[in-house]
Order: C-alpha cells, then structure tokens, then sequence
C-alpha cells in the first residue's frame, strides 16, 4: 500500500530519518550547483530496500571539521537532472562516520530514479541509480540477483562487471530490479599483504588496516567500531562494488564476517582466538548500519546514526531453553539491530530475510570427543550421529543415545543434555513462520544467508581395501554442519509447515558455501522419506575461495580417497573435480571417473538413493545467480566465471565459464516442485 504524504511523514518522523517527498507537482529541474567530486564521496552511492513508493538513498561525505554537516539530495527522473521530483537536505555527521540515509518517498511504483548529493560548495557525489518496487497486486515479472562473499582482500569482483555489462544490454524488462546481498560484505579476517602475499591460488590485496584491533593466525580483526568502518572503506573503494551499487538498489542482509567468522551470538571467535565480545557486536552493527542503507531500527530510532547501548564484555555462561545466552549484555548486543525483514515486491513476491547468526547456538558438532570418529574419511561423519548432535536433548522425542558409535569406537553423547541446535533462534523463527503463513505473493523466496542442502555422500559403496577400517554397511556420511543444510529439527519444523499449511512457491536463495547449488528444500533424504516442499538454491561466492580451491591445494597427493574429491589426469593436467560428482552421485560414480574419464559411464553408475535433493553442485564456481519469477514460473540461473584472482581488463569483466537455468514451474498444493535445467553456455564439467 502506497502511503500519503502525512503517512509518511508521520513514519519518517518515528524512525528520525531525513527524508524527501516526490508527492505530485511538476517536476522541475535541478537548482543545485552540482559539480561531480567523486575524491570527495570515496565509498560512491548506494540505495537499499525499495519498497513501492520509496527508497533509502545513501552516500559519505567526509569534512575535516566540525561534528556535524548538510549534503543536499536530488531525485530525479532522468539521468541528466532536468526532471528532479524531489530534493531534500541530508545530514552526514562524525557520529555515524560522515555517512548518510535518506529516506525518500512519494515515488511512483516500479520506476527507475537518478539521485545525487551535493555539498554546500557544490561538490557533487557521483549519480546513482535505483529502482522502486511495484506495487503488491501488479502482475510484472521480478528479476533480481543473489550475491554473496565477496572478499577483496583475495580477488576481484569480475561478477559485479559482468553482471553490470549484461544489464546494461538488456531490454527494460530484463534488467534486474535489484541485488540481493546474502553476507559477507565484508571480511573482517583482514590479510595484510606485506605480511602474507598469498593464499591458494590467490594475491593478497591491501584492503585497510585496523585500528585498535587483535590478530590471530594472518589475519587483523576489529575490535571497535572504527576497526568495522575501516574494513567496509576498504571493501567501498573497490571499483567494481561501488559501480554496482551505484547501479542498483541493494537489499542486504549480514552473514558471519560481518561480525566474527565462528562467532555466534556476541561471542567473538576466530581460530585460537574466542572472547565475550558484547561491544564487538554492537561495533558491528552500528557498521553495518552505517555502510549498507537498509529499513532497519537502529537505538537511536533514527536514520541518521545508530547511537551504540553501553555495554560490557562479560563471560555469557546460561542459556534458555532455546540456547539463547540471557547474560543481559548479550541480549542488548544482539539486540541493538534487528535486521531480518520481509520485503513485498510487486504480485509475485515475497522475500523474506533472516539473521543466522544473532541468535543461533553453539557449534552442535566441534566437540572434540568426536574427532576420532571416521577419521580416515576426509570431512564425512556418519550421518545418523550428526542428527542426534543436531537435535541434542530434543533427539527421539527427547529420549537421546547415551553414545555415538562408529564401528567399534564409542563415545559418550555429548549433547545429551543440551538444547537442539537453533540457527534462527525462538523468536525469529515465530516471526518468520508467521510470515510464510500469511503470504499471499505467489512466490514467497526465504533470503537465508546460510545454504539449506544436505551434503552427504555413500561411502558405505566403497570397495574395500581403499581404507584400513571399513564404513558401516547401513549409513551414509555428513560433510555439513554449521548451516540449515545439516539442522534437521529446525528445518523440519519449517518444511513441515510449508506441507501442512500447504503453502506453494517456496524457495531458498542463499550463500556463504563458496559454491553453486540447485535443487529441493526437503526435510529427509533416502532411507527416510523424501518429501520436496520448495526448491532451494545456494549462490557461488563472487571472490571468495571455495571448497574446490582449498582441496586442490590441501588433499595430499597420496590421500587413499583422494579419487573422491580430484581426479588426476594421466598427462598431469588440472585435477578434474570429483568432489561435485561425490555429492550428486556417490563414490561409485567418481571412483569410475578417476579411471576412465568418461562422464556418461561415471553417471551410470549414480546411486539414485544419495541426493534426489540436488540437480547441481559446483564447489568450484564463483560469480552470481538471478532470479525471474512470473505467475507460473521461477527462472534461476547460475552466472559462472573462472576463479577471480585478478581484475579484467575487459568491460564484459572476462570470460564465463557457463551459465546453466534451473526452472520449475508453480506446483499445486500437495504436488512435489520439479527443475528443469538447461546449459546456456560453456560446461558445467562434473556438477550435473
Ligand atoms: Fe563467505
């Protein structure tokens, strides 16, 4: 629903935002004395969250004096400023890092604005552009993008070039209406090239160096708000990302390196290295409010700065029922931003947006009496064990296994008596269960930071003799763990909803695996019931290393499974990645592979019982994914390029390696949803 103008100043005023009114007059050409200084707006432009009839623009403009300045806004319908439908002062002051959030409303449904900011001397921002959304009930297609992990401090963001040159070629109603940021905007293990020049097959590049922050391993970490503010500086002066929000509205949503790679709640961990970090998540979310433009309600109430609750680092030792830390500065970190939020984008869609990591347990599966458990087995733990780790106390109808066993090895359950592992905690998971229940789009899409696919693979079909102990004859393996692909009680609870509320046009879009995945969001795999209720997607990391990457260069030559994971030509060429067929078809399949190199042969040889969840894995693609969704259809493609460990040169931002769409048709309540997958262009290799 479209607000008046009264609504809308009566929500700017609670939310404290500065805002501008399109409203209804004549559009009139620009006043100001705009003179483009990008040097002096360094991290560019940027807009988030469109709603129908407005949107958040955002800039920084540092000054040298003074705590507090005014920029003025223009939002125009045209490129060239001759039609500005609204204009408005904008406040950049030191307490928010000279960064600023205007709201601007009165905007006409599913157009495209030109906006720019402008400081009192006539020093001009560069021009951004963005998008409104359309309104609930109109029928138009909605195309976005889904991106994620996109460290700058080992690549280069290839993906966004090429995503801005296909769009830019594209007629009007191909172009993406926005970008959907799934986390790891940031990486907040910073490497600093003079100390290490390289990691895989990467360069190390300057990113920032931080204040006042620790350092574990290679890696610099931010303790304060402006070791956070440092980092996103660093990432902003990327040409690429600048050019990319400068282009589209971006709706974003943190994973873990925003705030701390193994951190959870607002405990800070990072290798060796863990701490109550109460001020570090509150630092973290003042940042991130601060750098991403998005409709969230900071403790000031306010757009203009986040105004940081005093708290203190202290040890977070009880947990409610639900593994939530009740130590009162916990709960105020943790709380100080409230980022998950549903955005309603014309007839079709629904997107729905949580937070895996302000509320989430414990890792369920890092207790070291498990270590020795199918140890010879690189990354696989029996995958019956993993759901009773997962479920904790809760397991068998809170009746858990005293011990886990793994052939003659035993060890005492050492979850036995802790809550079930939560990744979206109580409250949020009501919340975004009501919001599946009362959607009325025809997609309704679950933004998830975090992947939602089982990994697992059969090594109970090796021949024997590749290992000194055999696997169980009767059990598959995990490779997962830390995502809703291996939280089986909290997933369970929300595809059980899905069925029994027979909801259709579910999906997952997500990232953070550093690879690219398609299939079906379904609570049980073989010898359990395989019951599909949405599809589910991961999207591959736009820089970031992934699983492909790190097992080229860390499974040893002489590893006995190694056939598993690469399988070495005879002539010495580039391993080809087995590991994709393992997950999709099973250790039959690679193990043939290795021998032969014939992929027709190997796919014989699938064992239909592993992953009728999954139509694709890539642990070796990186790049972005886009989503089309009409009345009857959702259109996902994978956008690959080739590892991006420098920039190109070129304006297509380099070759692809292919491009594949998944599409699946709107099911009917109680039919199962079903992919169809095309190769568009290049080969996929080893992932279908
Ligand atoms: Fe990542």
């Amino acid at each position: 629903m479209a607000l008046s103008r009264r609504q809308f100043l009566k929500f700017s005023a609670a939310i404290g935002a500065s805002f501008a009114w399109a409203g209804t007059g004549a559009a009139r050409s620009s006043q100001s004395a705009w003179k483009e200084r990008r040097d002096l707006y360094p991290e560019g432009v940027a807009s988030g969250d469109p709603g129908p009839d407005s949107v958040i623009l955002w800039t920084r403009r540092p000054f040298d004096q003074g705590a507090r300045q005014v920029l003025t806004v223009e939002i125009a319908e045209d490129q060239d400023f001759r039609r500005i439908v609204a204009h408005a002062s904008a406040a950049v002051s030191a307490a928010a890092d000279w960064t600023c959030r205007v709201l601007v409303g009165g905007l006409k449904p599913a157009r495209v604005y030109w906006y720019r900011f402008t400081d009192a001397r006539g020093n001009g921002s560069r021009i951004g552009r963005t998008i409104t959304a359309p309104r609930p009930n109109d029928p138009r297609p909605v195309h976005f993008a889904f991106v994620s992990c996109q460290s700058v401090n080992e690549g280069k963001l290839n993906a966004y070039r090429r995503m801005i040159f296909e769009d830019e070629r594209a007629t009007a109603e191909n172009r993406l209406d926005f970008v959907l940021h799934l986390g790891d905007f940031i990486y907040e293990v910073v490497q600093y090239p003079d100390e290490v020049k390289t990691r895989y097959d990467r360069t190390i590049y300057e990113v920032a160096r931080i204040p006042d922050g620790h350092k574990v391993g290679n890696f610099h970490i931010p303790l304060t708000v402006d070791g956070y503010r440092a980092v996103y500086k660093g990432y902003l002066h990327d040409p690429d990302l600048q050019d990319a929000r400068a282009r589209w509205p971006f709706v974003a949503m943190w994973d873990n390196h925003e705030f701390s790679w193994q951190g959870w709640q607002s405990i800070v961990k990072a290798g060796r290295f863990e701490q109550p970090g109460q001020s570090v998540k509150v630092a973290a979310n003042q940042a991130w409010f601060e750098y991403l433009p998005s409709r969230v309600a900071a403790p000031s109430g306010s757009l203009e700065r986040f105004d940081p609750p005093a708290v203190k680092n202290v040890p977070i030792d009880k947990f409610d029922a639900n593994g939530l830390g009740t130590e009162p500065n916990n709960l105020i970190a943790i709380n100080s931003l409230k980022a998950y939020r549903a955005l309603r984008y014309g007839r079709h869609l629904d997107l729905i947006i949580t937070d895996q990591h302000s509320y989430r347990g414990g890792d369920p599966f890092s207790d070291p009496s498990l270590d020795n458990i199918g140890a010879e087995f690189p990354g696989m733990f029996p995958e019956d064990a993993m759901k009773v780790l997962d479920g904790g106390r809760a397991f068998n109808g809170g009746n858990p296994p005293a011990e886990i066993h793994f052939n003659d090895a035993h060890v005492a359950n050492p979850r036995r008596q802790a809550p079930p592992q939560a990744i979206l905690g109580a409250t949020q998971k009501e919340w975004f269960k009501n919001r599946l229940r009362r959607s009325t789009a025809t997609w309704k899409v679950w933004g998830n930071s975090l992947g939602a696919l089982d990994r697992r693979a059969d090594p109970q079909n090796l021949p024997p003799g590749l290992t000194k102990e055999s696997w169980p004859k009767d059990r598959y393996a995990s490779l997962g763990g830390g995502d809703h692909g291996t939280a089986w009680l909290e997933r369970t609870e929300i595809y059980d909803l899905v069925r029994d509320a027979r909801i259709t046009g579910f999906a997952i879009v997500s990232g953070d695996r550093h690879s690219f995945w398609a299939g079906y969001a379904a609570a049980d795999l073989p010898p359990g019931k395989f019951e599909p209720v949405g599809l589910s997607f991961v999207g591959a990391s736009l820089t970031s290393p992934g699983g492909m990457e790190a097992t080229e260069h860390n499974l040893p030559k002489d590893a006995p499974l190694r056939a598993l994971f690469l399988a070495d030509r005879p002539n010495g060429g580039k391993p080809d990645w087995t590991f994709n067929m393992l997950l999709r078809h099973g250790v039959r399949s690679c193990l043939d592979y290795a021998k032969n190199f014939d992929l027709a042969r190997a796919r014989a040889l699938s064992n239909p019982a592993l992953a009728p969840h999954l139509e694709f894995v890539d642990l070796g693609g990186h790049g972005y994914a886009t989503v089309r969704l009409t009345g009857d259809e959702m259109r996902t493609e994978f956008v690959c390029i080739p590892r991006p460990i420098t920039r190109s040169e070129t304006a297509d931002g380099g070759p692809l390696r292919y491009r594949v769409a998944h599409s699946a048709r709107l099911w009917r309540p109680g039919e199962a949803p079903r992919l169809k997958q095309q190769v568009l262009e290049g080969d996929p290799g080893l992932s279908i």
